[in-house]
């Protein structure tokens, strides 16, 4: 079997809390001893209530967030042992795409060039063709290279931040709550949007939200994360069907019944 692109070993994050004591002694500890998997290829869905870790742990894969300790590998790095350009040639290969995307576009850049700019800080020249092939893979068409953030809607705009990730051609896509902040009319089309590409390009997806139905339809296998812990993993349809932890039951529990399996 080939190397995972993502292998985390016991890896626990503490954040320093000013002059406080957070749980379990000094500082607050938000990630507590995870290990965990992504396959080449694959998408696996992190799930759990808000506070409970999720974003740290996502961090950590491409060396936003560095670990107290344990052992993160990313695309087969120990991301703890890259230096400065081992960090930018890794962040190449693991794109983000967060929660808002009006907050994460400049808003005095056109979409034309936030994504010469991405290529560009990788060395990358590119052509007005390749850049509407870009937009076009994300269901956005030529005339959206000249608009600014504030002339798209958060739908579109989400789907320009799935380009910008989509232009190194990366190995792994980390999305942390990419619908959450978008209307119910259109988390469906973004979440469509990140199926097709993992089956169509083969780009492995570490997909996190609070919400279980989300990582039901989208991610091959579910990780529940409470308090810093992962508490239950497994196949989605199975997590779903026979949750066996109460955080997991809990979750379960709390989507819309049209959303249950039948
Ligand atoms: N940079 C930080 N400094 C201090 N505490 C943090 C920081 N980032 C996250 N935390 C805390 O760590 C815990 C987990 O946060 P987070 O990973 O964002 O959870 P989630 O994404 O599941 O909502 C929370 O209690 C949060 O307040
Ligand atoms: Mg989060």
């Amino acid at each position: 079997m080939s190397t995972p692109i993502v292998e985390m070993t016991d890896v626990s994050k503490r954040f320093r809390t000013p002059g406080g004591f957070g749980r379990r002694g000094a500082g607050l500890l938000a990630v507590d001893g995870v290990s965990l998997t992504v396959g080449r290829g694959e998408a696996v869905g992190l799930v759990g209530e808000s506070g409970s870790g999720k974003s740290t742990l996502a961090r950590m894969v491409n060396g936003l967030v560095v670990p107290t300790s344990g052992t993160v590998r990313t695309d087969g790095d120990d991301v703890a042992a890259l230096g400065r350009r081992g960090l930018r040639r890794l962040r190449r290969r693991v794109a983000m795409v967060f929660q808002d995307p009006l907050a994460s576009l400049n808003p005095r850049q056109t979409v034309r060039q936030t994504l010469e700019n991405v290529l560009r800080a990788h060395g990358e020249t590119t052509s007005t063709s390749e850049l509407v092939e870009l937009l076009a893979s994300v269901g956005l068409g030529p005339d959206y290279l000249g608009r600014y953030p504030h002339e798209a809607s958060g739908g579109q705009l989400q789907r320009v931040a799935v380009a910008r990730a989509l232009a190194l051609k990366p190995d792994l896509i980390i999305a942390d709550e990419p619908t959450s902040a978008l209307d119910v009319s259109v988390r469906a089309q973004i979440l469509n949007l990140l199926a097709d590409l993992q089956r169509d390009h083969g780009i492995s997806f570490l997909h996190v939200s609070h919400d279980l139905a989300v990582i039901r339809l989208y991610s091959d296998r579910v990780a529940v994360m409470q308090r810093g812990r992962i508490v239950e993993t497994g196949p989605s349809e199975e997590i779903f069907r026979s949750p066996q932890h109460p955080c997991t039951q809990a979750l379960v529990a709390a989507t819309p019944e049209a959303e249950l399996p039948t």
